[in-house]
């Protein structure tokens, strides 16, 4: 069901938001959203008590200083500025996987866009099978339902693209963050992000694409089990300050939107150029563990159907899936 417009209280929010940290006058919000400036004051001490820690300065105006550490409509609706994804959103406390809800929530017939987030999953999902880390309230757990234009065999391209939001959105948290292929996001060369990305399709046409975006946010050392503490990290451990997640969430979910536009428009060629750009991996010696097999070698380049090309003592192998781990820089 679509969600209602936003409210007055919301669009003053928005207002601030957009705003970033900035001040914006109480005189241009009131002209701006028809409202008098009681009306701008009254919902700027509303949202004061919703957590929201709004600076007012004599001259200048209002300056959002702090939001709310929750992942609800209630707070992510107005950090939205994206055409489609998040237009409806499903939040949630507590799911086995926001995957799993929105593979359903596809079925049904969900839109273009349509997002889950969770602040908690039971039964997180990693690429390969493997259990992805989701503890509540800490991190981001997002999925969302895209219904993309492609052919099957270009899909893959997707999780491509949403690497580079997620490495972007990392970047723009002040972390030096890259690509290791295919879609993982590492920090000092500890994974942060992952992504898994589900799909159904018929041989000619896609129906439904999913893509599963995790980003350890605010977890400590301790919230990660002890086989993932010497590989695994969060942002606010390599940047040394928490991060806001609700702003996180907005910013992510707009630079995908803009990462899917521009693959839309200009094709894979884009995508292959800015992935490389952001590559962990391209130069480094590599061991690649594909299907049971191992194939070693220099990461030489990304192809245009987004495989990795490995040159080993055989020559040039063209890898499709698998795992790769990093040794050396050349
Ligand atoms: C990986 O690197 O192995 C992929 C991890 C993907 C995790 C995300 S969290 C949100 C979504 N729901 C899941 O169950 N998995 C993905």
């Amino acid at each position: 069901m679509p969600e209602p417009a936003l409210g007055s209280e919301e669009m003053v929010l928005a207002f601030l938001a957009e705003a970033v940290d900035d001040y914006v006058s109480g005189e241009v919000i009131s002209g701006k959203l028809g409202l008098s400036r009681a009306a701008v004051w009254k919902h700027v001490r509303a949202l004061r008590s919703r957590g929201y820690r709004i600076e007012a300065a004599p001259a200048r105006g209002y300056r959002l200083a702090e939001v709310p550490d929750r992942l609800g409509a209630l707070e992510l609706r107005p950090l939205l500025n994206t055409h489609d994804l998040g237009q409806v959103l499903h939040c949630r406390e507590d799911l086995p996987s926001t995957n799993d809800l929105a593979k359903e929530l596809a079925e049904q017939g969900a839109a273009h866009g349509e997002v889950v987030v969770a602040e908690r999953q039971t039964a997180g999902r990693g690429r390969r099978g493997r259990s992805w880390s989701s503890p509540a309230g800490k991190n981001l757990y997002l999925s969302v339902v895209l219904r993309p234009d492609l052919p099957p065999q270009r899909a893959a391209e997707l999780t491509l693209v949403a690497s580079l939001a997620v490495c972007d959105a990392c970047r723009q948290a002040g972390v030096d963050a890259a690509i290791k292929w295919p879609n993982d996001v590492l920090v000092g060369g500890r994974k942060v992000a992952g992504i898994l990305t589900e799909l159904a399709a018929e041989p000619d046409e896609v129906h439904w694409v999913v893509v599963g975006i995790g980003v350890n946010l605010n977890a400590s050392r301790d919230d990660f089990p002890d086989e993932l503490r010497e590989t695994a990290s969060s942002l606010a451990l390599e940047r040394g300050q928490p991060v806001p997640r609700a702003l996180f969430t907005a910013a992510l979910l707009s630079l995908l939107e803009q990462w899917l536009d521009r693959h839309a428009e200009e094709g894979f060629a884009a995508v292959r150029q800015a992935w490389r750009e952001r590559s962990a991996t391209l130069g480094r010696e590599v061991r690649v563990e594909a299907g049971g097999a191992e194939v070693g070698g220099v990461a030489e380049d990304l192809d245009e159907t987004g495989a990795l090309l490995v040159r080993g003592e055989g020559g040039l192998v063209r890898v499709v899936a698998g795992d790769v781990r990093l040794l050396r820089t050349r």
